[in-house]
């Protein structure tokens, strides 16, 4: 292990800034539902509840480093969420970098002082060095495709870029196709910028089961608690309730779609889930 200094780098000089991005979902699952990885995990026969998730998230982030071609040493992880990979990473010996536009995940990273934690969108991230592997661990279906490209080639020019997210292969016209990179796109793109696509492999079926766990938290305990809510304060203020429901008609539609999102079948016949390891052009 190489790194040990204690550096925060905000938004300047290393990027335009682009002003605070906090993910309030993200920062739910962390707080709330106390969970150290915002991946989908990698389910094998573990028990469906909270702690199988967790087993499968750890899983799935010792799956990734076997994905490092030997020569590796210095990794750039984009969009490391808490930050709990890039521990993990750190811990084998390898000289990471840590990169968000978050200021709630910069919070977080705040007590990893042995990480040097960039406050950036990839996009816009001027690196002060090469790196031998950009990582991208869910966070490749937030950034705009040419720039992604564009901007591998400049931070691990003849290294690599590894990236684990799902893909739209099917696109239904519905909410679940407006998530994730459109597959067949996503390789032409790779093509035009002369990447090499050296190894994949489809996890779709090993990660939607995280869907159908989130699918019965929210059926078992969600819904009828709002359910109960509504339906008492419905009945004794009528009028209220309705300029209420029609007031808040545009969060309920947006709740409604993340529910639909969690389809785990629906989300197997639109996307698939990819690790793909590319060489980047020298
Ligand atoms: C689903 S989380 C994944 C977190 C972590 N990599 C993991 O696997 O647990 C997505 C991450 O991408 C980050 N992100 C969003 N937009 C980004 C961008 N334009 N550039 C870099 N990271 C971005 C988010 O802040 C978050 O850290």
């Amino acid at each position: 292990m190489t790194t040990s200094t204690i550096q925060h780098i905000d938004s300047s000089p290393l990027c335009k800034d682009n002003g605070p991005r906090i993910n309030t979902a993200l920062r739910f699952y962390h707080e709330i539902l106390g969970l150290e990885h915002l991946h989908y995990g990698l389910w094998e026969n573990d028990p469906f509840n909270m702690k199988g998730l967790k087993t499968a998230q750890e899983r799935y982030s010792d799956h990734l480093l076997s994905y490092f071609p030997e020569s590796t040493k210095t990794i750039l992880d984009v969009g490391a969420g808490t930050g709990a990979t890039t521990e993990k990473i750190q811990a084998h010996g390898y000289d990471i970098e840590a990169l968000s536009p978050d200021p709630y995940q910069q919070h977080l990273f705040k007590n990893k002082r042995h990480i040097i934690f960039n406050l950036c969108r990839f996009q816009d991230f001027k690196p002060r060095k090469k790196y031998d592997l950009i990582l991208m661990s869910e966070s490749c279906q937030y950034i705009p495709m040419n720039d992604l490209f564009k901007n591998a080639k400049v931070c691990a020019p003849a290294g690599y870029l590894l990236i684990n997210d799902y893909f739209v292969t099917k696109p239904d016209n519905t909410v679940m196709s407006k998530s994730g990179h459109n597959m067949s796109l996503f390789y032409q793109k790779a093509r035009d910028h002369h990447f090499e696509l050296i190894k994949e492999e489809d996890i779709t079926d090993q990660t939607a089961v995280s869907l159908d766990l989130a699918k019965s938290w929210i059926d078992h305990y969600i819904v009828p608690s709002i359910d109960l809510l509504t339906y008492s304060f419905g009945r004794k203020h009528p009028k209220l309730f309705k300029l209420i429901s029609w007031l808040m008609r545009n969060k309920l539609k947006k709740l409604n779609d993340q529910i639909m999102l969690l389809d785990s079948e629906h989300f197997k016949r639109v996307k698939r889930y990819k690790i793909m390891l590319f060489k980047v052009p020298g």
